[in-house]
């Protein structure tokens, strides 16, 4: 019986394998040819292929992820780029160039046209002040900066005082240096500009002569020099070419005088060049404007 029951077994099993290998082998094939032949129908196109067995909208649905994004998002970018390109640049340059502009005359304005003539001319709403005017501790006096009329401080002792002491070192390189005119209250300073204006009338006075509670001579630090017994170059641009006048420009500055008003800068003093109007500002400063060959104004920057 379990023979019998073997044979029939083994039959079946028999029967099974031969079947078996066939349809795998044939499944196989079929899986592996179905979509090839599929897609030879469909010209070889997977799109076209996978539509025909609805994959259309998985496909559409997966591309569209990309241009959805992309698409409306180029379309403003570049939109918004193309936009901004064109509104930008101009922007951008607008306010690059009106932005460094305005700066200028905003500094410049009060600096340059304001400051710079008042220092070589006059302000026709001066009104002379209370008191005089003193910056980095230096008395100042000229077009810009006048004196109070009441300012009447007599000569400088400490000015008489380093005059004498040049006047000493210059008489024993064979000079004898004389003060013609020092101190000059505002009334005397008054009368002698009247008199300028009268011959020379006031715009070319005003180049050589202060008005009154303008001239430096008023607060008893300016010294006109001359050389004794050579009266003919006392006041006259002679004396700057005299042995004697290359002297004190040469060494006023070692006792605290400057040339006050220096040959090509009256743009900037306000006065035509005086080769005999010395100012006593004190050694250190005096040396520091005659190395610089900078003028009080240019010194001070006023
Ligand atoms: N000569 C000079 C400028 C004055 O009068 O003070
Ligand atoms: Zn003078």
């Amino acid at each position: 019986m379990q023979s019998r029951k073997n044979n029939k077994f083994n039959k079946l099993n028999k029967t099974k394998n031969k079947w078996i290998t066939p349809l795998i082998i044939g499944g196989g094939l079929l899986i592996l040819l179905v979509p090839i032949i599929w897609l030879g129908l469909h010209n070889w196109d997977v799109e076209e292929s996978l539509s025909e067995v609805g994959y259309s909208k998985k496909v559409a649905d997966a591309t569209p992820e990309q241009p959805e994004i992309s698409e409306p998002a180029e379309p403003p970018v570049k939109e918004d780029s193309e936009d901004k390109n064109t509104e930008e640049i101009p922007p951008k340059e607008e306010p690059a160039q009106p932005n460094p502009a305005p700066e200028k005359p905003v500094k410049e304005d009060p600096v340059v046209p304001i400051e710079k003539p008042a220092a070589n001319s006059y302000d026709p709403d001066q009104v002379l002040p209370a008191n005089p005017t003193f910056i980095q501790g230096i008395l100042v006096a000229n077009k810009r900066y006048p004196l109070p009329s009441t300012y009447a401080p007599g000569e400088s002792k400490e000015a008489r005082e380093a005059f004498e002491e040049m006047a000493a070192a210059a008489r024993l390189d064979g000079f004898e240096l004389v003060a013609f005119s020092t101190y000059r209250a505002f009334e005397r300073q008054e009368t002698l500009y009247n008199q300028y204006v009268e011959k020379d009338g006031q715009a070319e006075a005003d180049r050589y002569s202060a008005r009154p509670g303008y001239s430096e001579h008023q607060s008893g630090l300016a010294f006109d020099i001359g050389e004794k017994n050579f009266e003919q170059h006392w006041a006259s641009p002679t004396f700057g070419e005299t042995p004697a006048g290359v002297w004190v420009a040469t060494h006023a500055h070692e006792y605290g005088f400057i040339l006050r008003y220096p040959t090509g800068k009256e743009e900037i003093t306000g006065y035509m060049h005086e080769s005999w109007h010395f100012r006593f500002v004190g050694v250190g400063p005096a040396t520091d404007m005659y190395t610089s060959k900078l003028t009080l104004e240019e010194y001070l920057e006023l």
